[in-house]
């Protein structure tokens, strides 16, 4: 197989087949170095089965897969990534502060008690050095997951529906984390079904439906236009099969017929709106 050192992950023809089951069908996915790419799907449709084999925890049926132009699953591959899981569990007796030691050994930081210091302000834990896994909250569990996912820098992350246990606030402090990693430059593949984090946060969506892409591209790619929604003297009304370039044109008309204007909004069809679309029929 040609591939490109260049790109972060390049997944190409990506079959899975657990036993009868087929998980995936001939996947063609390529994330380039500081791409934000959010994965989604229904459930079942094989989002995490393919980060799993980027990972090497998951052997291919057959297809392609290199991160950074090496195979995925070898030894200098899986130094490049970190990866929190969907199903995060850490064992019940061990503190923060050990944890993220062990992961930094199995990572090879070298970054000491300050790198964890900094990795559990940055989720939110400063305080939690000492708490055991056990004295935790799910959400805690999860941002102390996200910082584990953080330990030496990885230049690819994968992150499998990293805010499922989060509040609010903790969604908020991943996006912020996401937009940090992003100026730094760090490749990240995100698993979600929140459609509207995804747009706000991602560079591009690949939508899969029974192990096979069905849509990708960036989210205002994707968004096709709705109409526009006029707000005058006479009421709000919507009005379809009217796109962006032809407000100019409606408002004279609009002030031609006396009526006072006080808003006129172009409407995009959402994320939300594309994926339905995308996964329609959808029986998994
Ligand atoms: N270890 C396994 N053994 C057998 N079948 C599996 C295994 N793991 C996953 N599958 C099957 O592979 C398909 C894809 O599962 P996967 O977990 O990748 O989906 P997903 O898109 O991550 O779904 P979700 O949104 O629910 O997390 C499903 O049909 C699932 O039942
Ligand atoms: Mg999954």
């Amino acid at each position: 197989m040609v591939t490109s050192p260049q790109n972060a992950l390049e997944v190409r023809g990506l079959v899975k087949r657990y036993g009868r089951r087929t998980a995936l069908r001939g996947v063609d996915v390529t994330l380039s170095p500081g791409e934000l790419v959010g994965l989604l799907g229904p459930n079942g449709a094989g989002k995490s089965t393919l980060v799993k084999t980027v990972c090497g925890l998951v052997r291919k049926t057959s297809g392609d897969v290199s991160v950074f132009g090496l195979p995925a699953g070898t030894r200098r591959a899986r130094s490049a990534i970190g990866y929190l899981a969907e199903t995060f569990r850490y064992p019940a007796w061990c503190t923060a502060e050990e944890l993220l030691s062990l992961h930094q050994r199995l990572a090879g930081s070298d970054g000491a008690a300050g790198e964890r210091s900094a990795l559990l302000e940055r989720v939110g834990l400063p305080d939690a050095s000492r708490l055991r896994v056990e004295e935790m909250s799910k959400g805690m569990q999860q941002r102390l997951g996200l910082a584990q996912a953080l330990v030496g820098g990885p230049r690819l992350l994968l992150l499998d529906e990293p805010t499922s246990a989060l509040d609010p606030v903790g969604r908020r402090l991943v996006r912020d984390v996401l937009a940090d990693l992003r100026a730094d430059g760090v490749t990240v593949l995100l698993n979600s079904h929140l459609l509207s984090e995804v747009e706000l946060v991602c560079d591009r969506v690949v939508i899969i439906r029974t192990g096979e892409v069905v849509t990708e591209g960036a989210p205002h790619d994707l968004a096709r236009p709705r109409g526009v929604r006029v707000e005058t003297d006479r009421g709000t009304r919507v009005l379809e099969g009217i796109g962006r370039d032809d407000v100019p044109d409606l408002i004279t008309r609009l002030v031609a017929d006396g009526e006072r204007i006080y808003g006129v909004t172009p409407l995009q069809s959402t994320l939300e709106e594309v994926y339905l679309e995308a996964v329609a029929g959808d029986t998994s």
